[in-house]
């Protein structure tokens, strides 16, 4: 038969206190994590708190660590595993527990209401604007982000260190002040707003000694750090360097 009995070891508790607490469980063929925690619900642990929407690897709602590794429960297939192995699933660790399988994941929302929004160039209306290929094709990657959170999870400057939270957005959101950046039509400076100053100085860039961690766990294979970090921490040099180098690219991305 296809089916057999995996063990399983679930975090159960709340932000006062928890345990891993061992199952044993049914698991068919074509399964993902998702659906074993779902049975768990359905059979041993009704009051299992789990969040989750579509199943799809596409809402970034079922986030949690597997074996340790930040993962995508409903993405996270059981043939991965061996039928022998024990499969550990715990809340991201980076985040606050709300209750057993569920964190709260506020950090990362005031992260995001700290970037100001794009802003349009004068005097266009939204149909008149024109841009490059190649500029759409490199933020293009960047929208792909379902805002899972597990490469801010991940990240090791924030990861058990509460203290870094404050000066630190995390690679998700460096990403979107590089997307802002490299944008050929934001005209952020014309209200006074420096974007490369402010990835520095507010949303602490130079944290980031480009481990890729990130990059490793996107379930939607961004290449976070090379595409996104390391352009923006050269593009930084250069400025600071070579005011020159930077008014350069400045002029030639128009
Ligand atoms: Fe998730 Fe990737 Fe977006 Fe990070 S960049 S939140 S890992 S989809
Ligand atoms: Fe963190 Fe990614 Fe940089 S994991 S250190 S943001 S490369
Ligand atoms: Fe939507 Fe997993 S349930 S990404």
């Amino acid at each position: 038969s296809t089916s057999y009995e995996a063990k399983f070891r679930v975090w159960r508790g709340d932000a006062d206190s928890g345990e891993l607490r061992d199952f044993t469980i049914e698991v068919n063929e074509g399964e993902v994590v998702l659906d074993i925690i779902h049975r768990l619900q359905a059979t041993q642990a009704p009051d299992l708190a789990v969040r989750w929407n579509c199943k799809a690897g596409k809402c970034g709602s079922c986030s949690a660590e597997i074996n340790g590794r930040p993962r995508l429960m409903c993405m996270t297939r059981m043939s991965l595993f061996a039928p022998e192995d024990t499969i550990t699933v715990t809340p991201l660790r980076t985040f606050p527990v709300i209750r057993d399988l569920v964190t709260d994941v506020e950090f990362n929302y005031r992260k995001a209401r700290e970037i100001p929004a794009f802003v349009p160039p004068a005097g266009l209306a939204p149909g008149e604007y024109r841009m490059r290929q190649e500029d759409v094709g490199r933020s293009q990657e960047f929208r792909k982000c379902i805002e899972c959170f597990l490469c801010q999870d991940v990240c090791h400057v924030v990861r058990d260190h509460e203290e870094n939270k404050q000066a630190f957005a995390g690679p998700r959101f460096l990403m979107r002040m590089a997307e802002l950046d490299m944008h050929p039509l934001d005209e952020a400076s014309r209200e006074g707003l420096d974007r490369q100053r402010a990835v520095q100085e507010e949303h602490g860039l130079g944290f980031c000694n480009i481990t890729k961690c990130c990059t490793e766990v996107c379930p939607e294979s961004i290449k976070i750090t090379d595409n996104a970090l390391i352009p923006m921490k050269e593009r930084a040099v250069d400025r600071k360097y070579d005011p020159l180098v930077w008014l350069g690219s400045k002029i030639r991305r128009r």
